[in-house]
């Protein structure tokens, strides 16, 4: 039986990790824009990958319903790289919510019920959402279990609550490790495991979107405070993505690995932090 790959989001950072885990088995590339997933596609059948494409939003249930069903009529889904996401520059408030956090959230519920046993998924989150202050525990359980569907409708996202974009994606992205938390316990059911990755800037379009957005400046100073003194790049997370999902990760399931140079450690103990 084939093994696919399913990749939403057909970014830098996707595209890293499905050339880490790709080989041999399906590759199918999804992702809102068509012409992303094609462009991905072309790059990775250049490069012996078998590759298919579909066009998906994750922020409706019916999208990647349809998304499911294409995956399982290719064969076995060994694994999901979940890369599709929107910044803050990108987006307002409720898009943010809509496709970081809600679809984040669906894609794990309705690939949690088809993943193949030994199957692996990594959700993309950021150290956004480890800079976000810590919520009351109450609030950690509603991100990580609340029913999908009710997820938008929690009165810690009203619009009166969530200040910026930014606020948006920093709850989002720390409502995605909590949900693969949780997540984790159905996936073993099926013998397989889920886990986050948190990086920090790492040089994609959407990096240099923020880069020069109106955070820009910012951005900058982080990444030069930062232990690392600099940005990551998509490889360096598809190592990390390779760990996860591949026998060398059987023992890490419902974890967040941040990888973010250091700006993290920064923002609470070094140069970076608030004054
Ligand atoms: N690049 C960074 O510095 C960085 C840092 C931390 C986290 N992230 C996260 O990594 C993930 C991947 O980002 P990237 O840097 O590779 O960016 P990217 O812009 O290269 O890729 C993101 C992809 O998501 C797709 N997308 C947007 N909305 C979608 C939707 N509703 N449905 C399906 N696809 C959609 C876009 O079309 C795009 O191809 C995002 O979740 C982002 O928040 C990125």
């Amino acid at each position: 039986m084939t093994k696919v790959i399913v990749v939403i989001g057909a970014g830098s950072i996707g595209q890293a990790i499905a050339r880490r885990v790709g080989a041999g088995k399906h590759v199918l590339l999804a992702d809102l824009r068509i012409e992303a997933a094609e462009a991905a596609a072309k790059v990775l059948a250049e490069a012996g990958f078998a590759t298919s494409t579909a066009t998906v939003d994750v922020a409706q249930r019916t999208s990647v319903g349809a998304l499911v069903a294409n995956a399982v009529a290719l064969g076995d889904v060994a694994g999901v790289i979940h890369a599709a996401g929107v910044s803050p520059s990108q987006a307002p408030p409720a898009t943010i919510l809509a496709v970081d956090l809600y679809g984040t959230a669906l894609v794990l519920e309705l690939f949690g019920d088809v993943i193949a046993q030994g199957g692996a998924a990594v959700v993309i989150a950021s150290q956004s959402g480890h800079r976000l202050p810590a919520l009351t525990a109450d609030e950690d359980r509603a991100l990580a279990v609340t029913p999908v569907e009710a997820l938008l409708s929690l009165p810690m996202l009203a619009p009166d609550k969530i200040g910026d974009s930014l606020h948006a994606y920093q709850v989002s992205k720390r409502g995605n490790s909590l949900r693969v938390k949780a997540e984790a316990v159905r996936w073993a059911r099926r013998g397989a495991r889920v886990n986050t990755i948190s990086p920090g800037i790492i040089m994609t379009p959407l990096a240099k979107d923020e880069l020069s957005g109106p955070r820009g400046e910012g951005y900058r100073t982080m990444l030069a405070l930062s232990p690392a003194g600099r940005a990551g790049t998509p490889d360096e997370v598809g190592h990390v993505g390779a760990l996860l999902m591949g026998p060398d990760g059987a023992f890490i399931t419902g974890s967040d690995i941040l990888m973010d140079g250091g700006v993290t450690a920064s923002w609470f103990y070094g140069p970076l932090a608030p004054t």
